[in-house]
């Protein structure tokens, strides 16, 4: 999100809810940003993780149904289109095992981020608390904020031996207090680009199940998994959808999974103890029903969306993993700097020597390099020295970016 400056209107007249009194002042980062486009100085940005700005070839297919009689139907569904929940579960095929994922326990939304404001919705009470890990999605605290949540953090920790992320468990269960209602695991995670393993998906069930929490689980960078071979991790990484082992909502959407955000569709798949879950659905409909707010356009079209998906996502990680490469090539030569290990998504972390702060050199970057970077702090690390690099970006423009920012961080 953008930096914004909020009005002091204090003095005139209306109140406004606390839950909108963020501070927001625009950072240094943001100033500099700002001050070079106005000068008409263009940037390589590094940051864009907009899939519709990377030169993607979108099949012309994908436009069809948009355009067939069906859209100018309006039959309403809380959970959205029968059509539309049945190639989401076809979505889920081979990933989990058969009939896991079904129709009847799914919730179209909007977004994945309209999925998390359902589930915290459904979840909390004002004042509860959910778990998210950190460094995570910087979104997670803004979802939580509107809906009256509190968030408390888990740590992430990165295995200096090659080995990764991983969730650290003492962590977990020192943030866990009467108020918990659920830990969100981002799977994968944005930046870090860890998996949750199979031993710590069931550490997780044991711990929600003991303790009555539900698990909600953001799988938009699902299908992106990378074969790191320094973790000889699967490339195709599997679901949360369908876990039984306690109550789960498993969120993702067209924005990632088809490069498709603009379309607005998103899904929330219920599944743990048959009793729990149904009632989780009941419960979820209202809210659905309540706001109708998908659009049928793309509920007629999502089929086909999703059918097209292979030839979206080919494209994005041919391009990933050609800019992994790059980056490792160029890091060959600043011994200084290290990747951190990637099993999935779309990003690079760059741990650079803690010298001074990462902003500062994220400042530096900019106006001596012309390259937009994100640093760490952006996403909640807990120490600094790292830069976070979006992997999307056009093969050339990533190498350019790479050029300009390699004195800077050799002459660190
Ligand atoms: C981890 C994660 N979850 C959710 C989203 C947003 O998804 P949507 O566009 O479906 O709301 C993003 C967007 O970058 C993301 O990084």
């Amino acid at each position: 999100m953008d930096a914004l400056l909020l009005w002091d209107t204090s003095g005139m007249g209306i109140r406004f809810a606390g839950r909108t009194e963020w501070v927001l002042a625009s950072n240094r980062l943001t100033q500099v940003i700002a001050a070079r486009r106005a000068d008409g100085l263009g940037m390589v940005d590094l940051t864009e993780s907009n899939p519709t700005r990377v030169g993607l070839r979108y099949p012309a297919e994908l436009l069809e149904p948009l355009a067939s009689a069906a859209v100018l139907q309006y039959e309403p569904n809380a959970v959205g289109m029968l059509s539309a929940r049945q190639a989401v579960a076809e979505y889920y095929g081979k990933r989990v095992p058969a009939q896991a994922v079904r129709p009847e326990r799914m919730v179209l939304t909007t977004s994945t981020s309209e999925g998390y404001a359902h589930a915290f919705r459904l979840l909390c009470d004002a004042g509860d608390e959910v778990l998210v890990p950190e460094p995570s999605y910087p979104l997670l605290q803004f979802l939580a904020d509107l809906q009256d949540v509190k968030l408390r953090h888990y740590a992430l920790v990165c295995d200096p031996g090659d080995r990764g992320w991983q969730i650290d468990f003492t962590s977990v269960r020192a943030a866990i207090t009467a108020k918990t209602r659920a830990i969100v695991l981002v799977h994968p995670n944005n930046p870090t680009g860890s998996a949750v393993s199979a031993g710590e998906r069931e550490e997780l069930n044991q711990i929600a199940a003991e303790l009555g929490l539900a698990l909600v689980v953001d799988e938009v960078f699902l299908d992106y998994g990378l074969a790191d071979e320094r973790l000889g991790a699967a490339a195709c990484l599997r679901s949360f959808a369908g876990n039984e082992g306690a109550l789960t909502i498993t969120l993702s959407g067209l924005s990632k999974i088809c490069c498709l955000p603009q379309m607005k569709l998103g899904w929330m798949v219920v599944s743990g103890p048959a009793e729990l879950a149904a009632d989780a659905m009941a419960r979820l409909e209202v809210i659905a029903d309540t706001f109708l707010s998908v659009g049928t356009p793309v509920q007629v079209a999502a089929p086909v969306m999703l059918g097209q998906r292979g030839a979206i996502q080919r494209q994005l990680l041919e391009r990933v993993r050609t800019n992994l490469r790059e980056l490792d090539d160029a890091l060959a030569a600043l011994p200084a700097c290290l990747r951190l290990a990637v099993e999935a998504g779309w990003y690079a972390i760059v741990r650079v020597p803690n010298v001074g702060s990462e902003e500062e050199l994220a400042v530096r970057m900019v106006e001596e390099c012309g390259v937009l970077v994100h640093p760490g702090h952006f996403f909640d690390f807990r120490q600094e020295g790292y830069l976070v690099l979006s992997l999307i970006v056009p093969e050339a423009v990533f190498r350019e970016g790479l050029t300009r920012m390699a004195p800077l961080l050799a002459a660190r």
